[in-house]
């Protein structure tokens, strides 16, 4: 039998031959795919996303009474990024390290104290797939910091430590959609989020058991919450709730959209159709799958794409003809997950076809004239925890 820290060993070694000492620890946090409900968290209402099975894994030792962060990644070419915990500045432009270093400095901010560490990354999350490759390092390195500090955080309190690092350390005015999948998410389940309350219903998503499996289509098309696009919609949803006098659009449902249309601008209009329809055809997702399985869903994801294109326009020429591509090659389904202007689509594929929906999709993509995109196979996996 292997122990964990013999699984873990590649890690160890790695530090230790940066570092020249021992690891206190290795933790992991997995990246995420959004099943359903899109831009919807940021407006309190629901979202049905998984932890996949790509995770980063950081080996992290504390240096008591210093106040020194050295940080490497296998996945880097930049070496040893040293860092002082008492000068950062938000939004100080430190790549990759943005992500570390914005949770050490959350979690200071709400007054725990954090010693220097130094920390070895290694992710199998693609870097700007969509996938959270971002909330993985920053989860993996929130949970080994809270472990390592003996802060006692609940799941809840880590979820809104890490948004605060994305929100006013890196600069991306997001939700709550990626920590809580990749903190709360469990083997085997869709993790079903009510982001008004934070309350979470394990939702089993078992694809494989209907011979179907979710492929994920990275355009490897870049993106960045952090530029304009991502703050707009959210802007204009929050102008759409104070004009039709609700604290957030959680509080519309599709009865309300007559009204709203009649009083909202075509465009905010279109903005807040999206969330109020998306937030209901989540919960239209977890009674599908409750009650029917995974091969009920894919007219729902396919509703969902089409509103993410035409009513929130997030979506981009690449995202759409992966969709497409996909769905025409027999997909039972297929859309953008995650916040969109690139990243990932996903489709959920019949087995039998899976060969297919591959070579149509690189086919589709070699002739429209677009970069090759990577197709890979996820299935829900584990959230953050310590490994060895
Ligand atoms: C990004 C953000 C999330 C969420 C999604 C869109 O992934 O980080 O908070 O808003 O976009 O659903």
């Amino acid at each position: 039998m292997t122990s964990p820290e013999h699984e873990q060993q590649d890690l160890f070694t790695s530090f230790r031959e940066v570092f020249g000492h021992e690891a206190d620890g290795v933790w992991m946090a997995p990246g995420r795919v959004n099943l359903i409900g899109e831009h919807t968290d940021y407006n309190d209402g629901f979202v049905l996303p998984f932890a996949i099975d790509r995770r980063a894994r950081v080996a992290v030792r504390t240096l008591p009474d210093s106040r020194t962060v050295r940080l490497v990644s296998a996945q880097g070419t930049d070496g040893v990024l040293e860092f002082d915990l008492d000068s950062l500045e938000p939004q100080g432009g430190y790549g990759w390290a943005t992500y570390p270093l914005g949770v050490a400095w959350a979690l200071e901010r709400s007054g725990i104290r954090v010693p220097g560490f130094e920390l070895f990354l290694d992710s199998t999350v693609p870097l700007g797939s969509g996938l959270s490759s971002s909330h993985a390092i920053e989860c993996a390195t929130i949970t080994a910091l809270a472990e390592l500090t003996g802060a006692s955080l609940s799941a809840q309190e880590l979820v809104l430590l890490t948004q605060k690092g994305e929100n006013d350390f890196v600069g991306a005015p997001t939700g709550i959609l990626d920590q809580s999948a990749s903190l709360r998410g469990e083997r085997g389940h869709a993790v079903f989020l009510d982001c008004r309350d934070q309350s979470v219903e394990l939702i089993p998503f078992d694809a494989e058991a209907d011979d179907l499996l979710m492929l994920v289509i990275d355009t490897r098309v870049a993106h960045s919450h952090s530029d304009g696009g991502y703050a707009s919609r959210r802007a204009a949803c929050e102008a759409g709730a104070a004009a039709l006098g609700v604290p957030a659009l959680r509080d519309l449902g599709v009865d309300d959209l007559p009204r709203a249309k009649e009083l909202l601008d075509d465009l905010t209009f279109r903005r807040v159709r999206h969330v109020v329809t998306e937030d209901a055809r989540v919960l239209e997702t977890v009674s599908a799958l409750k009650s029917e399985g995974a091969a009920a869903i894919g007219s729902l994801l396919d509703a969902s794409h089409v509103s993410m294109r035409d009513d929130f326009e997030i979506s981009c020429p690449e995202l759409d003809l992966a969709v497409s591509s996909a769905r025409d090659a027999g997909a039972l389904g297929a859309r953008m997950t995650g916040g969109g202007f690139g990243g990932s689509a996903i489709a959920l594929t019949p087995r039998a076809v899976e060969s297919q929906v591959r070579a149509a999709v690189l086919e589709a993509f070699s002739a429209a004239g677009f970069t090759e995109p990577q197709l890979f196979a996820v299935s829900p996996a584990e959230g953050a925890r310590r490994l060895a």
